[in-house]
């Protein structure tokens, strides 16, 4: 059976303009630099890379929060450019976001109940009823008791927060959730129940996610695929079992090795340096000052994202490395 692609990006840039100082050229910091994926009901597509790789970004243009320089995104098979404002709140109900922090979504002068009732009220005609029933309903399903619905978010823990703004975002039933960093503020013991949360979710109400990490230990229990960046781009994108069993970019193998709880996989890959700017990205291949493989035409020519194995990989040296 195949599923209803919900959400498609094609070829997403963001570039902010920055100031240089008076007198001076405008610059750009290249947030995000032409990333395309597919995304069908029911699925999680994560998206991971170091801090500063472009995330968050991508969040913000996937939840039309922001729009992107470049690119077109779709929900729902409808391109999202020269919407109005009123299109756009409407299709806003589709696509939610969670983020690192609740208080991201969560207000603290507002009761929990007050805040789950807030998305009923503006979008829906339902009555008192019909909305507390909801509101109860959904309180049970993230394992919170309804009779709470009167405190406050700091009367509750950290996961528990989490949960909350978790049930705020499907209260609309909506077709995708966009959680960025959802679980890495809280302890590790309390991370995996909020992942169950999410794939117990995902199952009731087939929802799509974009779960971003820098962790790939993290997403590997929730993803079906994978899509790892790095300044800006795509640089593996793929089934999960192909990422992790034999990852294929220098990148990718370098950020396993770093992730120590994925097991069975020992690779000493390391790179050198640290990520380079955005405002001045190198030549070539994002990652050729860095990478152990990197040749001279690494500096030159900028590789483009090709199946290899499975999956697609934006590296020159394929042939070479695995012959
Ligand atoms: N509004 C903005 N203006 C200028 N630069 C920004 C803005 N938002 C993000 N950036 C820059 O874009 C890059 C990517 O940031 P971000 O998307 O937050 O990465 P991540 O979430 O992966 O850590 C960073 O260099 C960041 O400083
Ligand atoms: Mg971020």
């Amino acid at each position: 059976m195949s599923n209803k692609v919900v959400l498609k990006a094609d070829n997403l840039h963001k570039h902010y303009p920055v100031s240089q100082g008076l007198g001076k050229a405008k610059a750009y910091v290249k947030a995000l630099n032409g990333v395309s994926f597919e995304l069908e009901a029911g699925k999680t597509l994560a998206v991971v890379g170091e801090s500063g790789c472009g995330k968050s970004t991508l969040a913000r243009q996937l939840t039309l929060i922001e729009a992107p320089t470049h690119g077109e995104l779709f929900i729902n098979d409808e391109g999202t450019t020269g919407y109005s404002r009123k299109a756009l709140k409407e299709l806003r109900t589709e696509i939610q976001m969670v983020f690192q922090n609740p208080y991201g979504s969560l207000n603290p002068r507002h009761t929990i109940g007050y805040q789950l009732t807030e998305p009923l009220d503006i979008h829906t005609k339902l009555s008192k009823e019909e909305k507390r029933d909801k509101i109860n309903e959904m309180m049970r399903h993230v394992g919170l008791r309804p009779e709470h619905a009167g405190r406050y978010p700091h009367m509750f823990s950290g996961g528990q927060r989490q949960r909350i703004a978790l049930a705020r975002a499907m209260m609309l039933n909506p077709k995708i959730v966009v959680a960025d960093e959802p679980t890495s503020a809280l302890d590790v013991s309390i991370q995996a129940q909020v992942l169950n949360l999410f794939m117990d979710l995902q199952d009731e109400y087939r929802t799509a996610y974009v779960f971003i990490s820098h962790n790939l230990s993290v997403v590997r229990h929730v993803a079906d695929d994978v899509m790892v960046m790095y300044l800006g781009q795509a640089v593996e994108h793929g089934p999960k079992e192909a990422i992790y069993n034999a990852p294929k970019h220098p990148y990718t193998i370098a950020l396993l090795a770093a992730a120590p709880t994925v097991n069975g996989h020992k690779n000493d890959l390391t790179l050198q340096g640290e990520l380079p700017s955005p405002l001045n990205p190198p030549s070539g291949c994002a990652l050729h000052k860095r990478c152990p493989y990197a040749k001279q035409q690494c500096s030159e020519v900028e590789p483009q994202l090709r199946e290899w194995d499975g999956r697609l990989v934006a590296c020159l040296r394929l042939e070479e490395i695995y012959g």
